[in-house]
């Protein structure tokens, strides 16, 4: 069966080390195709939007193993500049490849990703900043092609600092003629580590980690070896599991200093948190007192990707809570699914008003997208009783070993 089965009402107790980002590792797989050569990525998680990015850089002719959790691409030769279109829609991040193909061939034949249940998911901002550098997009019904005789820096400014779009225009803009000049750049550590690899291939990049990029284009990247950062949203989710199961858990690797938005936010709901070079320590051992008001925000403000797991947190404290989603315009999916387990969430627009109830009851309930599947996950190991939740690979597409790694937390977890 695809699903999960939990026995809610164990305390969480241990420790446990965090997986690669999946959010890091995406883009990095398409800049390996930047590179004529052979490339070396560490501390790949082994999800399905991983293997999927390994079939689209594959099916563009370059061999990808794996060795554990290392990934090694040969982007040697590219034979191809057309995606098929069930690749492409099937994973969002597949136009990450839009601007690795612009920088090496200097076009893209690919069809529109697909949107998902948590927003339409437009490239309308990938497509205004790549036409900006000399790009020609021809747009047929699903599919579109994208060209460039040669890529040209220019100067710019994001109309929003779209993660994806940063992204793309650093793609196309390491191997480009010229200077680019990015401003109201996306800030989020996924860029960091993007731009991270990009300069260890010998990329020229200054401003990394500010919202202000400068990149000089330079003839070629040499092979590179880079080790993948710890997803913080992974990190995160458990965070969020420990507050709303109780108990002391230790996350191994967990980037602090990129959390520290849900930590203080933590903190505020009575956990107490440890912070060391190794990695977070929380403590949730009462019942969490109200956040009275969150709201998602660009990095480094709430992330968009822990307002689920942190509505399940909220959702049995001892008062109410308003969660303004300001990034997606439809990630409250999961609230049916936690009202069918007593939860007591009202939404309106882009606003959900949590009251607290004491508990929550296990029962059936259905993800639906990934981040809403992990919090019905948190849900699950807080509940009386039992919780199956249907769609697991929904959850699989970025959490390598959550049954794993909540298992070694002492939670009564395991897939059906
Ligand atoms: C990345 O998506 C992440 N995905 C998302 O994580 C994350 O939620 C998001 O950034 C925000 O942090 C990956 O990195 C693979 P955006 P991305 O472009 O790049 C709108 C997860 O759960 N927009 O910053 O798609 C867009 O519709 C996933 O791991 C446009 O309107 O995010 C959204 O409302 C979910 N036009 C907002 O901007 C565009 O051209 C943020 O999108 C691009 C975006």
């Amino acid at each position: 069966m695809d699903s999960i089965h939990i026995y809610g009402g164990n305390l969480l107790r241990g420790e446990i080390r965090v997986q690669g980002s999946k959010n890091a590792v995406l883009p990095i797989l398409a800049a390996t195709l930047l590179v004529r050569g052979t490339c070396v990525i560490r501390n790949c998680p082994r999800i399905a939007d991983v293997y999927h990015m390994q079939n689209l850089l594959q099916e563009l002719g370059c061999p990808v193993s794996w060795a554990g959790n290392t990934v090694t691409v040969n982007a040697s030769k590219v034979s191809d500049n057309r995606m098929s279109g069930e690749s492409v829609t099937r994973m969002r991040s597949s136009v990450m490849l839009l601007g690795a193909m612009l920088g090496r061939i200097g076009e893209a034949v690919m069809s529109y990703p697909g949107g998902c249940v948590i927003g339409r998911r437009p490239i309308d901002i990938h497509l205004a900043a790549l036409r900006k550098m000399g790009v020609e997009i021809t747009e047929e019904e699903q599919m579109f092609t994208a060209r460039a005789v040669h890529l040209q820096g220019t100067e710019q400014k994001l109309s929003f600092p779209s993660v994806g779009a940063t992204e793309n225009v650093l793609l196309a803009a390491v191997l480009a003629d010229g200077i680019t000049v990015l401003e109201n750049a996306a800030k989020e550590p996924e860029i960091v580590a993007l731009c991270g690899f990009l300069t260890e291939a010998g990329a020229d990049i200054e401003g990394i980690g500010s919202d202000r990029l400068v990149i000089r284009g330079v003839e070629e990247l040499r092979e590179a070896k880079y080790t993948v950062p710890a997803d913080r949203i992974v990190a995160g989710t458990y965070v969020t599991a420990a507050m709303a199961a109780g108990g002391s858990i230790f996350l191994e690797e967990a980037p602090a200093d990129q959390l520290g938005a849900l930590l203080e936010a933590a903190e505020g709901m009575g956990c107490s948190v440890t912070i060391n070079k190794e990695g977070i320590g929380i403590d949730s051992l009462r019942r969490l007192k109200p956040l009275p008001y969150l709201k998602t925000a660009v990095y480094d403000g709430f992330p968009t990707d822990l307002q689920s797991p942190m509505m399940v947190a909220m959702a049995l404290a001892e008062g109410q809570g308003i969660i303004e989603e300001s990034i997606f315009e439809n990630r409250f999916r999961i609230v049916k699914e936690l009202k069918k387990m007593g939860a007591e969430i009202e939404t309106v627009k882009n606003k959900a008003y949590v009251h607290g109830v004491e508990r929550l009851q296990g029962t059936m309930v259905d993800a639906e997208e990934l981040r809403g599947g992990a919090a019905l996950v948190v849900a699950g190991l807080a509940a009386e009783g039992r919780t199956v939740i249907r769609n697991r690979h929904f959850i699989e597409r970025g959490y390598e070993n959550i049954c794993k790694d909540l298992r070694g937390l002492g939670a009564d977890i395991a897939i059906g």
